[in-house]
């Protein structure tokens, strides 16, 4: 069976201190899955030697992928240097709070593949999106115009995060996630011939980690809120075994 993958998406949360007493807690080398934290970017030297877990970013420069004089930014080569092997892009959240747009989305995994570091692309429509029924066709734009037209499909990770899931407690229904992974496999497929890991993220709980990854095409998930508590985020990951 091919290995899921099971991300930890920290978001503003843990000081050097809780991320220390996480990592103590877990015995990494348990599961059968791959296991990747993204913490904030203060803990990622912290945590670049960490083992049998695989470490990403939350986000890296749109504007040039090595340096330069970018305040506050952070390049896929400093992520590199720092054992990242993922960074998650397009997350909603900065779409909203930073106003990212497809545009710079798309010059950030361009920078990230010039890297060596997997893009976690983040899509997912809004609650407007999905009542007017326009939800497949949103998604499809958000795709095409941020994927490069170059990239290896072992290096690039789709993550389906419908916004009205996100942290609400209510993740999309089996019958949901199941149209939207295969609509979005099909998408690659036909329009750049390649397979890749397309996971889902949206109020992931011990409750439907499970059921969600049984699932055709959903080959992992993106937790956020579940993830901060060492023994739950254990549990979900174990509980994708079964
Ligand atoms: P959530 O967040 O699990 O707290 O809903 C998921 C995400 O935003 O990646």
């Amino acid at each position: 069976m091919t290995k899921k993958i099971i991300i930890a998406n920290w978001k503003m949360h843990k000081d050097h201190t809780e991320a220390q007493e996480f990592l103590e807690s877990i015995k990494f080398t348990q599961f059968g899955n791959e296991i990747v934290i993204c913490p904030p970017f203060t803990l990622l030297g912290d945590m670049q030697n960490g083992e049998n877990f695989s470490l990403g970013a939350q986000d890296c420069s749109s504007l040039s992928d090595d340096k330069g004089a970018f305040t506050g930014d952070i390049s896929a080569k400093m992520l590199k240097l720092l054992n990242c092997k993922y960074v998650i892009l397009g997350h909603s959240e900065r779409r909203s709070f930073h106003k990212e747009d497809n545009l710079q989305i798309n010059k950030k995994i361009i920078n990230a593949i010039n890297q060596d570091i997997i893009p976690i692309l983040c899509v997912g429509e809004s609650q407007d999106e999905r009542a007017n029924g326009n939800y497949l066709t949103f998604l499809e734009n958000s795709i095409e115009s941020t994927i490069p037209k170059e990239f290896d499909e072992d290096k690039f990770i789709i993550a389906y995060e419908p916004l009205w899931s996100i942290g609400s407690g209510k993740a999309a229904t089996i019958t949901q996630i199941e149209e939207v992974h295969n609509f979005l496999s099909k998408i690659i497929r036909t329009r750049f011939a390649k397979k890749v890991k397309i996971i889902y993220g949206g109020s992931v709980n011990l409750d439907n980690a499970s059921d969600i990854t049984k699932i055709d095409n959903v080959d992992g998930l993106l937790i956020g809120g579940a993830s901060l508590n060492p023994e739950t985020f254990r549990q979900i990951a174990l509980t994708t075994e079964r």
